[in-house]
Protein backbone atom coordinates (compact mmCIF):
# COMPACT_ATOMS: atom_id res chain seq x y z
CA UNK A 1 0.00 0.00 0.00
CA UNK A 2 1.51 3.54 -0.83
CA UNK A 3 2.28 6.09 2.31
CA UNK A 4 2.32 9.18 2.57
CA UNK A 5 5.17 10.94 4.87
CA UNK A 6 3.92 13.53 7.13
CA UNK A 7 5.89 16.53 8.46
CA UNK A 8 7.43 14.66 11.18
CA UNK A 9 8.88 12.03 9.06
CA UNK A 10 6.47 9.42 9.97
CA UNK A 11 5.19 7.47 7.22
CA UNK A 12 1.41 6.30 7.11
CA UNK A 13 -0.46 4.28 4.61
CA UNK A 14 -2.68 6.28 1.99
CA UNK A 15 -5.05 4.20 2.42
CA UNK A 16 -6.63 3.31 5.42
CA UNK A 17 -10.16 2.23 6.59
CA UNK A 18 -12.96 4.14 8.29
CA UNK A 19 -14.65 2.24 10.85
CA UNK A 20 -17.43 5.21 11.43
CA UNK A 21 -20.80 4.02 12.45
CA UNK A 22 -19.68 -0.11 12.83
CA UNK A 23 -20.01 -0.35 16.41
CA UNK A 24 -21.44 -3.77 16.23
CA UNK A 25 -18.26 -6.51 17.29
CA UNK A 26 -19.29 -9.14 14.66
CA UNK A 27 -19.71 -6.80 11.80
CA UNK A 28 -16.41 -5.13 13.06
CA UNK A 29 -14.57 -7.83 13.30
CA UNK A 30 -15.47 -9.25 9.74
CA UNK A 31 -14.23 -5.93 8.44
CA UNK A 32 -11.43 -5.50 10.19
CA UNK A 33 -10.62 -9.12 9.06
CA UNK A 34 -11.55 -8.55 5.32
CA UNK A 35 -9.49 -5.30 5.10
CA UNK A 36 -6.24 -7.22 6.73
CA UNK A 37 -6.53 -9.83 4.26
CA UNK A 38 -6.93 -7.33 1.50
CA UNK A 39 -3.93 -5.62 2.48
CA UNK A 40 -5.03 -2.58 4.83
CA UNK A 41 -2.76 -1.65 7.17
CA UNK A 42 -4.51 1.53 8.26
CA UNK A 43 -7.62 2.32 10.70
CA UNK A 44 -9.66 4.99 11.20
CA UNK A 45 -11.24 5.46 14.79
CA UNK A 46 -12.40 7.68 17.96
CA UNK A 47 -13.62 7.74 21.11
CA UNK A 48 -17.14 8.86 19.33
CA UNK A 49 -17.38 5.40 17.15
CA UNK A 50 -17.79 3.27 20.35
CA UNK A 51 -15.64 0.45 19.00
CA UNK A 52 -11.57 1.12 19.89
CA UNK A 53 -12.12 -1.87 22.32
CA UNK A 54 -13.29 -4.29 19.72
CA UNK A 55 -11.04 -2.78 16.93
CA UNK A 56 -7.80 -3.21 19.09
CA UNK A 57 -8.97 -6.99 19.52
CA UNK A 58 -9.69 -7.94 15.98
CA UNK A 59 -5.92 -6.05 15.67
CA UNK A 60 -4.10 -8.03 18.71
CA UNK A 61 -5.65 -11.59 16.99
CA UNK A 62 -4.78 -10.78 13.74
CA UNK A 63 -1.35 -11.72 13.63
CA UNK A 64 0.58 -8.66 12.83
CA UNK A 65 2.90 -7.19 14.30
CA UNK A 66 2.25 -3.63 16.39
CA UNK A 67 4.52 -1.47 14.18
CA UNK A 68 2.91 -3.27 10.43
CA UNK A 69 -0.34 -1.08 11.22
CA UNK A 70 -1.14 2.33 11.82
CA UNK A 71 -4.09 3.07 14.20
CA UNK A 72 -5.51 6.97 14.53
CA UNK A 73 -8.26 7.89 17.20
CA UNK A 74 -9.33 11.29 18.21
CA UNK A 75 -10.72 12.80 21.22
CA UNK A 76 -14.19 13.74 21.33
CA UNK A 77 -15.65 17.40 22.16
CA UNK A 78 -16.93 16.50 25.43
CA UNK A 79 -13.26 16.55 26.94
CA UNK A 80 -12.32 20.31 27.23
CA UNK A 81 -9.36 20.47 29.29
CA UNK A 82 -5.61 19.30 29.24
CA UNK A 83 -6.31 16.86 31.89
CA UNK A 84 -9.94 15.28 30.83
CA UNK A 85 -7.63 15.18 27.56
CA UNK A 86 -4.89 13.27 28.70
CA UNK A 87 -7.22 10.90 30.52
CA UNK A 88 -9.29 10.65 27.42
CA UNK A 89 -5.67 9.39 25.46
CA UNK A 90 -5.18 6.87 28.60
CA UNK A 91 -8.81 5.24 27.91
CA UNK A 92 -8.50 4.73 24.05
CA UNK A 93 -4.35 3.54 24.76
CA UNK A 94 -6.17 0.93 26.83
CA UNK A 95 -9.65 0.27 25.13
CA UNK A 96 -7.12 -0.15 21.76
CA UNK A 97 -5.10 -2.59 23.69
CA UNK A 98 -2.11 -0.62 22.78
CA UNK A 99 0.99 0.98 24.12
CA UNK A 100 0.71 3.90 21.67
CA UNK A 101 -1.27 5.70 18.87
CA UNK A 102 0.28 6.44 15.15
CA UNK A 103 -1.98 9.27 15.32
CA UNK A 104 -4.17 11.26 17.75
CA UNK A 105 -6.45 14.09 16.41
CA UNK A 106 -8.62 16.60 17.94
CA UNK A 107 -11.91 15.51 16.42
CA UNK A 108 -13.44 19.56 16.09
CA UNK A 109 -12.44 22.59 17.11
CA UNK A 110 -14.49 22.77 19.89
CA UNK A 111 -14.45 24.51 23.23
CA UNK A 112 -10.84 24.26 24.85
CA UNK A 113 -9.02 23.22 21.86
CA UNK A 114 -5.87 25.02 22.37
CA UNK A 115 -5.40 23.23 25.78
CA UNK A 116 -6.60 20.23 24.26
CA UNK A 117 -3.31 20.84 21.45
CA UNK A 118 -1.27 20.99 24.67
CA UNK A 119 -1.48 18.10 26.02
CA UNK A 120 -1.49 16.07 22.67
CA UNK A 121 1.64 18.29 22.44
CA UNK A 122 3.06 16.67 25.29
CA UNK A 123 1.94 12.98 24.44
CA UNK A 124 3.59 13.61 21.38
CA UNK A 125 6.50 14.75 23.12
CA UNK A 126 6.47 12.30 25.99
CA UNK A 127 6.52 9.63 22.98
CA UNK A 128 2.93 7.83 23.53
CA UNK A 129 1.60 8.59 19.92
CA UNK A 130 3.79 9.11 16.71
CA UNK A 131 1.87 12.02 15.23
CA UNK A 132 -0.67 14.41 16.15
CA UNK A 133 -3.14 16.27 14.10
CA UNK A 134 -6.57 18.07 13.73
CA UNK A 135 -10.21 17.33 12.33
CA UNK A 136 -12.62 19.53 10.95
CA UNK A 137 -10.36 22.64 11.37
CA UNK A 138 -11.09 25.15 8.85
CA UNK A 139 -8.34 28.17 7.65
CA UNK A 140 -9.14 30.34 11.04
CA UNK A 141 -8.89 27.58 13.80
CA UNK A 142 -5.58 26.46 12.05
CA UNK A 143 -4.47 30.01 12.21
CA UNK A 144 -5.50 30.14 15.65
CA UNK A 145 -3.87 26.70 16.21
CA UNK A 146 -0.66 27.70 14.41
CA UNK A 147 0.16 30.48 16.73
CA UNK A 148 -0.48 29.10 19.63
CA UNK A 149 1.17 25.71 19.34
CA UNK A 150 4.83 24.42 19.88
CA UNK A 151 4.38 21.15 17.50
CA UNK A 152 2.93 21.69 14.02
CA UNK A 153 -0.30 19.24 13.04
CA UNK A 154 1.01 16.51 10.69
CA UNK A 155 -3.03 16.31 9.22
CA UNK A 156 -6.17 17.75 8.74
CA UNK A 157 -8.64 15.46 8.53
CA UNK A 158 -12.12 16.77 7.22
CA UNK A 159 -14.81 16.28 4.65
CA UNK A 160 -14.08 15.56 0.72
CA UNK A 161 -15.51 14.06 -2.10
CA UNK A 162 -16.65 15.10 -5.62
CA UNK A 163 -19.36 17.09 -4.71
CA UNK A 164 -17.14 19.16 -1.61
CA UNK A 165 -13.86 19.63 -2.74
CA UNK A 166 -12.35 22.26 -0.53
CA UNK A 167 -9.51 23.25 -3.41
CA UNK A 168 -8.73 26.24 -0.63
CA UNK A 169 -8.42 24.23 2.32
CA UNK A 170 -6.09 21.80 -0.01
CA UNK A 171 -4.10 24.90 -1.21
CA UNK A 172 -3.63 26.38 2.10
CA UNK A 173 -2.47 22.64 3.91
CA UNK A 174 -0.22 22.08 1.12
CA UNK A 175 1.54 25.81 1.55
CA UNK A 176 1.42 24.84 5.50
CA UNK A 177 3.27 21.01 5.14
CA UNK A 178 -0.04 19.44 7.30
CA UNK A 179 -1.26 16.38 4.73
CA UNK A 180 -4.97 16.54 3.89
CA UNK A 181 -6.97 13.40 5.15
CA UNK A 182 -10.31 12.83 3.76
CA UNK A 183 -13.38 11.66 5.61
CA UNK A 184 -16.35 10.38 4.06
CA UNK A 185 -14.45 10.01 0.73
CA UNK A 186 -17.28 8.63 -1.09
CA UNK A 187 -20.05 11.36 -0.57
CA UNK A 188 -20.83 8.73 2.06
CA UNK A 189 -22.80 6.86 -0.60
CA UNK A 190 -25.35 9.65 -0.11
CA UNK A 191 -25.35 12.43 -2.50
CA UNK A 192 -25.32 10.80 -5.68
CA UNK A 193 -21.59 10.93 -6.50
CA UNK A 194 -21.20 7.03 -6.97
CA UNK A 195 -23.89 7.63 -9.35
CA UNK A 196 -22.49 10.92 -11.18
CA UNK A 197 -22.73 9.85 -15.26
CA UNK A 198 -18.88 12.07 -15.28
CA UNK A 199 -17.63 9.14 -13.01
CA UNK A 200 -19.18 6.65 -14.34
CA UNK A 201 -18.08 7.68 -17.94
CA UNK A 202 -14.62 7.48 -16.73
CA UNK A 203 -14.93 4.20 -14.28
CA UNK A 204 -16.06 2.83 -17.34
CA UNK A 205 -12.82 3.51 -19.79
CA UNK A 206 -10.58 2.24 -16.55
CA UNK A 207 -13.08 -0.98 -16.44
CA UNK A 208 -13.11 0.03 -12.58
CA UNK A 209 -16.39 1.35 -10.28
CA UNK A 210 -17.24 4.93 -9.61
CA UNK A 211 -15.99 4.16 -5.92
CA UNK A 212 -12.65 3.75 -7.26
CA UNK A 213 -12.27 6.10 -9.63
CA UNK A 214 -13.68 8.72 -7.17
CA UNK A 215 -10.44 7.24 -4.63
CA UNK A 216 -7.78 7.15 -7.12
CA UNK A 217 -9.11 10.50 -7.56
CA UNK A 218 -8.42 11.77 -4.04
CA UNK A 219 -5.06 9.36 -4.21
CA UNK A 220 -3.99 11.22 -7.33
CA UNK A 221 -4.28 15.03 -5.42
CA UNK A 222 -2.22 13.37 -2.62
CA UNK A 223 -5.06 13.24 -0.11
CA UNK A 224 -5.06 9.88 2.55
CA UNK A 225 -8.11 8.38 2.47
CA UNK A 226 -10.36 6.43 4.84
CA UNK A 227 -13.55 4.48 2.75
CA UNK A 228 -15.88 2.93 5.31
CA UNK A 229 -17.58 0.20 4.28
CA UNK A 230 -18.95 -3.29 6.44
CA UNK A 231 -18.85 -5.17 3.51
CA UNK A 232 -16.13 -7.45 2.14
CA UNK A 233 -16.59 -7.08 -1.86
CA UNK A 234 -16.82 -3.46 -1.21
CA UNK A 235 -13.57 -3.33 1.07
CA UNK A 236 -11.64 -5.32 -1.69
CA UNK A 237 -13.03 -2.99 -4.15
CA UNK A 238 -11.76 0.31 -2.63
CA UNK A 239 -8.56 -1.21 -1.67
CA UNK A 240 -7.67 -2.17 -6.20
CA UNK A 241 -6.94 1.65 -6.72
CA UNK A 242 -3.12 1.80 -6.94
CA UNK A 243 -3.23 -0.37 -10.90
CA UNK A 244 -4.76 2.86 -12.48
CA UNK A 245 -3.88 6.38 -13.35
CA UNK A 246 -6.45 9.03 -14.09
CA UNK A 247 -5.59 11.13 -16.79
CA UNK A 248 -5.02 15.25 -16.21
CA UNK A 249 -7.95 15.59 -18.54
CA UNK A 250 -9.94 13.61 -16.31
CA UNK A 251 -9.17 14.83 -12.95
CA UNK A 252 -10.28 18.09 -14.70
CA UNK A 253 -13.67 16.85 -15.47
CA UNK A 254 -14.27 15.19 -11.77
CA UNK A 255 -12.94 18.98 -10.77
CA UNK A 256 -15.64 20.28 -12.32
CA UNK A 257 -18.05 18.51 -10.99
CA UNK A 258 -17.52 19.95 -7.58
CA UNK A 259 -20.73 21.71 -5.77
CA UNK A 260 -19.28 23.42 -2.74
CA UNK A 261 -22.08 20.61 -0.75
CA UNK A 262 -21.03 19.00 2.31
CA UNK A 263 -22.85 15.87 3.53
CA UNK A 264 -21.91 16.63 7.06
P1 LIG B 1 -21.44 -0.18 3.27
O1 LIG B 1 -20.76 0.06 4.60
O2 LIG B 1 -22.81 -0.73 3.41
O3 LIG B 1 -20.58 -0.91 2.29
P2 LIG B 1 -17.76 7.18 3.11
O4 LIG B 1 -16.51 6.41 3.34
O5 LIG B 1 -17.66 8.23 2.05
O6 LIG B 1 -18.35 7.73 4.39
O7 LIG B 1 -18.83 6.17 2.49
C1 LIG B 1 -19.30 5.10 3.25
C2 LIG B 1 -20.58 4.63 2.61
O8 LIG B 1 -20.34 4.20 1.28
C3 LIG B 1 -21.17 3.46 3.34
O9 LIG B 1 -22.57 3.63 3.32
C4 LIG B 1 -20.75 2.26 2.50
O10 LIG B 1 -21.73 1.26 2.58
C5 LIG B 1 -20.69 2.84 1.11
N1 LIG B 1 -19.63 2.24 0.29
C6 LIG B 1 -18.35 2.00 0.66
N2 LIG B 1 -17.64 1.50 -0.37
C7 LIG B 1 -18.48 1.43 -1.41
C8 LIG B 1 -18.34 0.98 -2.75
N3 LIG B 1 -17.17 0.53 -3.21
N4 LIG B 1 -19.43 1.05 -3.56
C9 LIG B 1 -20.61 1.51 -3.11
N5 LIG B 1 -20.80 1.94 -1.85
C10 LIG B 1 -19.76 1.90 -1.01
Amino acid sequence: MEQITLNNDVKIPQLGLGVFQIEDQKVLQDAVQAAIKDGYRHFDTAALYRNEKELGQVLADSGLKRDEYFVTSKVWNDVTTYDETKAAFAESLKKLGTEYLDLYLIHWPTEGYLEKWRALEDLYEDGKVRAIGVSNFEKDDLANLLTNARVKPAVDQVETHPYYQRPELHQLLTELGIAYESWSPLGRAQNGALQDPTIAAIAQAHEKSTAQVILRWHLQLGEIVIPKSTHAARIAENSAVFDFELTPEEMTLIAQLDQGQAVG
